[in-house]
């Protein structure tokens, strides 16, 4: 098995760099100056609302979800997943991998398609906000997925990753009959260290632990205490994030209306990925990323979120004089090929 995804990230280096969907990593320097370490499990229940037995620690998000997955299924609560395209790669791969039937629908505008597609035993699987359209349900929507849920006798693994770009506040999500999957890899950045949680329904989290207890136990205990003097500095945190990723999407918007006849941006507010959907004859996104690797910039192709139908772009790793170039020969490669 391979995650194409990783060997062309792996595989490719450029001048501009912006295939990766997180932020310049924090360093630890600066992380010890915003304050003191508590215990990391406690601000996470804080920060949540939430109570120990809805908490797992993991090592990042994709064990997380794979640990979600596996519960479900161990518990005999699955036996069919419903994932979306475009998505994460990882995130298509799992249920197949742990032998779940599984069914993919194509989204464009919306997640909220999902609610129609809950049938007793099955999970819906899928990054809220999606990755990498930056699509997302809202708390509200959230909680009428979960009464769904409950409703049908199913189930939703909704991974989290870049829900604190989306949502400053994240109490009352709705634990019921849905998991969620977190980490320190988007939001909190840092290049040395990572850490993982999972909140959820009670007796998903028990079989979550005992998951995470036979393939990995323990995280190392220094990285919580990094982890947790971010989450009590989230609004730092945030406003850092804010302050790399916003002038990136200003110079986006005042550059991309030159190419406006040709591409469609999908673009959520405050995201650090944009999704650039080319419209012109029969001009792939894997075509437009290599003629732009051969010009200096590393791009992710739709192809590896399962529609070869443009390329990702990340706003929050580059600062502002690289992107500005990089959009530049993304704007003018994308002349050239749709001129044709
Ligand atoms: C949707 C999604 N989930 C998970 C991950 C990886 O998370 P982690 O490094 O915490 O396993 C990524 C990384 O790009 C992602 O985009």
């Amino acid at each position: 098995m391979e995650i194409g995804h990783f060997m062309w990230l792996r595989t490719h280096r450029a001048r501009y760099d912006v295939s990766s969907s997180g932020v310049k990593p924090i360093r630890l320097d600066d992380v010890v100056k915003l304050g003191e370490a508590g215990d990391f499990i406690e601000d996470l229940m804080n920060v949540y609302g939430v109570d120990r037995k809805n908490l797992a620690i993991t090592h990042g998000t994709q064990e997380g979800n794979f640990a979600a997955l596996a519960a479900l299924r161990d518990l005999g609560l699955i036996e069919r997943v419903i994932t979306v395209v475009p998505e994460y790669e990882p995130i298509r791969v799992l249920p197949r991998f742990l032998r779940l039937s599984q069914v993919e629908l194509s989204i464009n505008e919306s997640l909220s398609e999902l609610i129609n597609h809950i049938e007793k035993g099955s999970a819906l699987f899928f990054s809220n906000p999606n990755n990498p359209l930056g699509i997302f349900l809202s708390k509200k929507l959230l909680w009428e997925l979960s009464d769904e849920l409950r409703r049908k006798g199913a189930y939703a693994v909704v991974d989290s990753i870049f829900l604190e770009f989306v949502e400053s506040n994240l109490r009352d999500l709705p634990t019921e009959n849905v998991i969620f999957t977190f980490s320190t890899s988007k939001f909190y950045t840092m290049s040395e260290l990572k850490v993982g949680w999972v909140i959820g329904d009670d007796r998903v989290i028990r079989e979550v632990n005992g998951i995470i207890d036979l393939v990995s136990p323990l995280v190392i205990d220094l990285n919580l205490r990094y982890a947790s003097i971010l989450i009590r500095n989230r609004n730092w945190v945030r406003e850092r994030n804010l302050s790399i990723i916003m002038p990136n999407v200003d110079t986006m918007r005042r550059i991309i209306g030159d190419i406006r006849d040709y591409v469609d941006i999908s673009y959520v507010e405050h995201m650090p990925i944009l999704y650039m959907r080319i419209r012109c004859g029969e001009v792939t996104g894997m075509s437009i990323a290599n003629e732009l690797l051969s010009r200096n910039v590393l791009t992710v192709p739709g192809y590896y979120f399962g529609r070869d139908d443009g390329i990702r772009v990340g706003l929050g790793s580059v600062g502002s004089e690289d992107f500005e170039e990089a959009m530049k020969i993304i704007v003018n490669v994308t002349h050239e090929k749709c001129r044709r």
